[in-house]
């Protein structure tokens, strides 16, 4: 592929406490004392050569870039992209193909990759991605598909159709269906879970977006970005110009999914042959990590269990458990969280009552 954009602008409040608007869960070390995010750019790096833009919140930046000085080569490829506002998915996809677009380079394939995924083995991932980009360049928006485990109803489906080369067609994109068509759609066995990356040619993502959502592509094509605004850390900086904060204020709110996807007619679907995880809840993150209590111990504090099997704690402060059996503890910004394994959709519902009591 030639060009990859990692989506990290996401104010997840799923692995609350320790993600919240301030930090929202690509920031979390996870693996060897690495953020989801530094993983997301390790593995875009060892795809290709060309550009990696990284589309953030313009208040993230400094968190992102603190996060790319941490890498051992590759960030002079690395171009920052600030947004002045969120805007979801598909505004922030077109900050970054304009740039390209703006630099005759349209007919360049970019991929997307959201930042706050867990993806083994990288070698898969970069066959599956060439099988992409050699589709993308025929001209189709390409996606990639996950066999369903559970009729999850926080995902978009993909039902795929007849082989092309390096892939399927697909049929129909349904971003989100409910829980009764989310079954139906498991049961079928032609249904894919979308992973949420994709990748396409710059000429065809613009020529989608102007026919799903022409207001955006709008705002889009009056943008004349062509230079970095500024440096930060030995990074080019995007986007921080005052006319160009204003148009993008002016975009409207849609994900790429809606935007696109769901309307394209020319998609085509890689059924991924990596393992993928996209770390939803406290239970995933919990079982992606071998030793339940590594995540302390890498981050300088000390939990120890006694009598007590299966739990998994996430503490800068010491934590000793006595006797008990599959918790999930987390002690960060000054919250404690203590919660039943299996039960990690219930945070969003502790965090939306602590919102509420202010
Ligand atoms: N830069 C930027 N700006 N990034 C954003 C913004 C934004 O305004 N909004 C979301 N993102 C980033 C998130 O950080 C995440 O990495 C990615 O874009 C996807 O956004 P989510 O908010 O996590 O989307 P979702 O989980 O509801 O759904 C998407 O992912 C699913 C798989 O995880 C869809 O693509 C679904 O179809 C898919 O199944
Ligand atoms: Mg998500």
């Amino acid at each position: 592929v030639d060009n990859v954009c990692i989506l990290a602008g996401g104010s997840g409040t799923r692995l609350w406490p320790a993600s919240n608007s301030r930090r929202p869960k690509q920031f979390i070390p996870v693996h060897e004392g690495k953020s989801l995010l530094l993983l997301t750019v390790e593995r875009a790096l060892a795809l290709g050569t060309g550009d990696l833009f990284i589309v953030t919140l313009d208040e993230q930046i400094d968190s992102v870039a603190e996060e790319c000085a941490k890498l051992s080569v590759g960030k002079e490829r690395i171009k920052l992209v600030a947004e002045p506002a969120p805007r979801n998915t598909a505004p922030a996809i077109a900050a970054a193909a304009t740039i390209l677009r703006n630099n005759h380079r349209s007919d360049e394939t970019m991929a997307v990759l959201p930042s706050d995924h867990l993806i083994t083995p990288t070698e898969a991932f970069a066959a599956d991605m060439k099988a992409a980009a050699s589709l993308a360049s025929r001209g189709f928006l390409v996606t990639f598909g996950i066999h369903p485990s559970r009729p999850e109803t926080g995902y978009g489906y993909i039902e795929a159709g007849e082989a092309v080369e390096g892939g399927r067609l697909v049929r129909r994109f349904r971003e989100k269906p409910d829980l009764g068509t989310a079954e139906a759609f498991c049961r079928s066995g032609d249904f894919f879970w979308n992973s949420g990356m994709f990748c396409f040619r710059i000429d065809r993502f613009f020529e989608e977006l102007e026919a799903g959502r022409a207001d955006i592509a709008e705002v889009f094509s009056s943008i004349e970005v062509r230079e970095p605004s500024q440096r930060l850390s030995g990074m080019d900086l995007f986007f921080r110009d005052p006319d160009v904060k204003e148009a993008y204020g002016r975009s409207p709110k849609e994900s790429v999914d809606y935007a696109v996807m769901e309307k394209c007619r020319r998609t085509a679907m890689v059924e991924a042959s990596f393992i993928w995880n996209d770390i939803g809840s406290w239970d995933e993150l919990s079982q992606v990590i071998d030793n339940d209590l590594e995540i302390s111990e890498q981050e300088g504090g000390k939990a120890i269990a006694i009598a007590s099997e299966g739990c998994f704690v996430h503490s800068d402060l010491p934590v000793a458990l006595c006797g008990v059996d599959d918790l999930i503890v987390v002690q960060e910004n000054g919250v404690l969280l203590v919660c039943k394994k299996g039960e990690g959709q219930l945070v969003k519902k502790a965090v939306e009552t602590f919102r509420e009591k202010g």
